[in-house]
């Protein structure tokens, strides 16, 4: 069953019931001003850290479910209701919701009205607009109430859902003509406030939540949307709000449209304050200072016509447009594909803005950026926006330990170490060397390399950014345990397999409990990581002008090699861990979790053991116990009781999550592992299992967005299997964007030049590739005759040397045309 559509010209995804399994949703802003936005309307708006600067209130896990948002109440006669449904729930004649790259339009008529909204955050702006048309579509004049909503968060969202014998007392506004100021705090040490504002006059506002609602009621049902009466409140502490009325007479025919800001301003300290009250100007209390306009007036008048606001917005479609048009895919005769190709990056780049903080899923106040998941990230944006990956990967390195391991988080908005989760997950180093490799790949910037970077954030103690690679390398090197395989630490990639924690109390966190000393479980995991980045940091050296140290390099990945192929192999496929014990994990010996994905895919990716055919039956595994329709599960069979000495993987019931999901964001190594290993029909099998675009028809059991990748899904243990969980912020994205565009299109980005071997499905005969690499457009017309088959590779047109597979652009060429033939 379906909800929706994609609007392929349009590039949008149209969800045509506001009745989705979940709340379908979509990011607004790209630069430092962010809000997320539902399919009716729901969602919060923050400023760069969903925790520390939250702008609009909004409850989790509440009742109905996503009941805060931008609301806008019609009143038409006895009739109110909501363009998004929400939160009246009124029946609508029509509804619709369009998702587009960093805009949302939602549309709803009833009675012959027809509202259209909407909401994006322009780039260079610090605000979230709306843009919302009135329509008469009806033989009768109407006369109608308009009244909008936001409720203020209290700034820092975690105090704001707990400190209320505070908050209760501290909300403090300031109402000017069209517009509503929160200035909650700002008196004292903040030098930031936000507004809501209307391009017209209003009759009546609303800022205290309490009048707005009146006794007892929720939003569905406000006093002052009820009665047309807007109380014209001037809230006092408690639940400060934002809320306009204005009453619009529509002649048959006639349409009036608003624009409706929502903005966030610093003022510097010396320029806090406004000199005098502004005449009109209603506070708090007037007693007290009056905070200085001028920066929120210019943001206001910015976008004060709705000419002015349009012209914004196509600004913002052009930027999107370029955005993702450095890897696109066209003419494969397969428009599922094509959509993965485009929303695929559009979720890579929400992700990296992102990271793990903030979705329907993510509270936004829990964990900041995590080292590996961020600098996993790095792999799906690179190719879009180096610069932006270069500095990130800047402040990953810098949350570094001198002795190589890392902080495992750090908070966004300060970028420092989060102390409290800290350090020892060993895996985390090894990513850093891959995300640097992608970044240094895509621009050739070995410049990057000599760049000092501190350690743990220190003024005093820097290196290169090449010595924090080689501190990474050497950390796992020097932390090996009885089998010559990498000691585990706390969790390797995968967070639940707790291999010291040995936690009987729950109070424990899984992640930060350790009860053993460490020098017992070891990952096969991470030595397979450590196969895999080895090439690209020899290459990293020698790029750096340190030839012995690749040579180094080499001969601990072949020595590493060797120690999994004696210790890491189970018969039939590659074993996971060995626990404190020194007892194997994931063996056929096992009780349960006899196999997982992990060390299949990464095995498989680094070609482990490939003269003995490791790789392949690892994969045949793989499809034997591990397939499903919905994606490949990461272990099985799922635990059935606690294993203290694996931790929280075990305390997952089974099917779920660690425990016998399918996680999404490493099918993908599988699916890589496939095509390096010569099999692009089964790889391609295993994409569309999880590929959102292809579950279109089956959102009833797969429930979250068509149009983006989600962490989890329900695996085949699982009463509910085949039901999703966690869209949007996952490594997901970034993985099975590698999938596609590396090995399923097969454009690389090496050091020396642009690899381009596809391995398209066989029901693919042509396909277009356009791939933007060091300043030059490479387009890439395959015919696909046998996709196993060698691969011919001749330029059309454009100055290029062919070596193989391999092209390079000559000096100050700018668009390279080549024919692939496959088989
Ligand atoms: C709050 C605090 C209490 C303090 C009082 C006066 O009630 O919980 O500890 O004494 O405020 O500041
Ligand atoms: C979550 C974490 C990620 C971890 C994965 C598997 O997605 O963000 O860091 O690798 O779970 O446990």
């Amino acid at each position: 069953m379906k909800f929706g559509h994609f609007d392929d010209k349009a590039r949008e995804y149209v969800i045509e019931t506001p009745h989705t399994p979940y709340p379908w949703i979509n990011y607004l802003g790209n630069e430092e001003f962010f809000a997320l936005v539902s399919n009716t309307a729901g969602g919060y708006a923050f400023y760069k850290d969903a925790r520390l600067r939250r702008l609009t209130r909004y409850r989790y896990n509440d009742v109905p479910l996503d009941a805060n948002g931008r609301h806008f109440y019609i009143k038409d006669g006895d009739t109110v209701w909501n363009p998004g449904f929400k939160p009246t729930r009124t029946p609508l004649d029509f509804y619709e919701c369009r998702h587009g790259f960093g805009y949302t339009k939602i549309a709803g008529s009833k009675n012959g009205v027809r509202a259209d909204l909407l909401l994006f955050v322009p780039n260079g702006a610090n605000a979230e607009v709306q843009v919302l048309t009135l329509r008469n579509d009806s033989k009768k004049r109407k006369k109608l109430v308009l009244t909008s909503f936001v409720e203020w968060c209290l700034w820092n969202a975690q105090d704001d859902c707990t400190n209320f014998q505070r908050n209760f007392s501290t909300g403090e506004v300031e109402v000017l003509g069209g517009a509503i100021y929160h200035k909650t705090e700002y008196r004292e040490r903040r030098d930031h406030y936000a507004f809501y504002s209307v391009n017209a006059k209003p009759d009546g506002f609303d800022t205290d939540r309490e009048t707005f609602l009146g006794p007892d009621a929720g939003y569905d049902a406000p006093r002052a949307v009820l009665s047309g009466k807007a109380g014209n409140s001037v809230a006092d502490g408690w639940s400060p709000i934002a809320s306009h009325q204005l009453k619009v007479e529509l002649k048959p025919g006639e349409s009036k449209s608003f624009v409706f800001v929502l903005g966030y301003v610093e003022v510097p300290e010396k320029d806090k304050w406004a000199k005098k009250p502004e005449r009109g100007l209603l506070q708090t209390n007037p007693a007290m200072a009056v905070v200085n306009k001028a920066p929120a007036l210019a943001l206001q008048k910015r976008f004060s016509t709705v000419a002015k606001a349009m012209r914004e917005f196509r600004a913002l479609r052009a930027f999107w447009d370029a955005q993702l048009s450095h890897f696109s895919l066209s003419g494969t005769g397969d428009a599922k594909l094509e959509r993965m190709a485009l929303w695929n990056q559009y979720q890579c780049v929400v992700t990296y803005n992102f990271a793990r903080s903030a979705s329907y899923f993510e509270s936004g106040i829990g964990r900041g950026i995590g080292f590996r998941d961020t600098s996993q990230d790095m792999l799906g944006v690179v190719h879009q926006m180096a610069p932006r990956a270069r500095a990130r990967l800047f402040d990953v390195a810098a949350t570094q330990f001198p002795d190589g391991s890392a902080y495992h988080q750090f908070q966004p908005l300060t970028k420092r170490g989060n102390a409290d989760i800290g350090s020892n997950f060993n895996d985390d180093p090894l990513w850093l060397v891959l995300g640097v490799g992608a970044y240094v790949r895509e621009t050739g910037d070995a410049a990057f390399l000599e760049e000092m970077v501190p350690f743990d954030n220190s003024p005093t103690d820097k290196a290169t950014l090449y010595e924090h690679l080689r501190r990474s390398f050497h950390y796992t090197v020097d932390h090996l345990g009885p089998h010559g395989l990498p000691l585990i630490g706390r969790a390797d990639w995968n967070d639940c397999l707790n291999l010291n924690c040995f936690s009987k109390d729950p109070n424990d966190s899984f992640q930060c409990c350790t009860n053993k000393d460490g020098k017992n479980a070891e990952s096969v995991m991470i030595a397979q990581m450590f196969c895999y980045v080895a090439p690209d940091y020899a290459a990293l050296s020698r790029l750096a002008g340190r030839e012995e140290e690749a040579a180094f390099a080499e001969r601990e990945a072949a020595k590493m090699e060797k120690a999994i192929c004696k210790a890491g192999w189970d018969g039939e496929w590659f074993l996971r861990a060995y626990d404190d014990f020194g007892h194997r994990i994931g063996s056929k010996a096992c009780e349960d979790g006899k196999i997982f994905i992990e060390t299949q895919g990464f095995g498989s990716m680094a070609r482990i053991g490939a003269d003995k055919g490791y790789p392949i039956k690892a994969l045949d595994s793989v499809k034997k116990h591990l397939d499903t329709p919905w994606g490949i599960v990461i272990l099985d069979p799922p635990y059935r009781r606690y294993h203290l000495e694996l931790g929280e993987v075990s305390s997952y019931p089974p099917g779920y999550k660690e425990n016998g999901g399918v996680f999404c964001h490493n099918n993908p190594w599988v699916i890589v592992g496939e095509v390096a290993n010569g099999r692009p029909q089964r790889a391609w099998e295993y994409y569309v299992k999880i590929a959102p675009a292809y579950l279109e028809e089956k959102s009833d059991v797969h429930r979250l967005e068509p149009y983006v990748y989600a962490q989890m899904v329900a695996g085949k243990a699982a009463r509910r299997h085949g039901e999703a969980k966690n869209s949007w912020l996952t490594g997901t994205a970034a993985w099975n964007f590698v999938a596609l565009s590396q090995w399923i299109c097969g454009v690389r980005a090496e050091f020396g030049g642009l690899r381009a071997e596809p391995r398209l499905p066989a029901h693919v005969k042509k396909a277009t590739i356009r791939r933007d690499w060091r300043g030059v457009r490479y387009e890439i017309r395959v015919e696909n005759r046998r996709n196993d088959g060698p691969v011919r590779l001749e330029v059309v047109s454009g100055k290029a040397t062919v070596d193989g597979t391999l092209v390079r652009a000559a000096r100050g060429e700018k668009k390279v045309v080549l024919r692939a033939v496959v088989g």
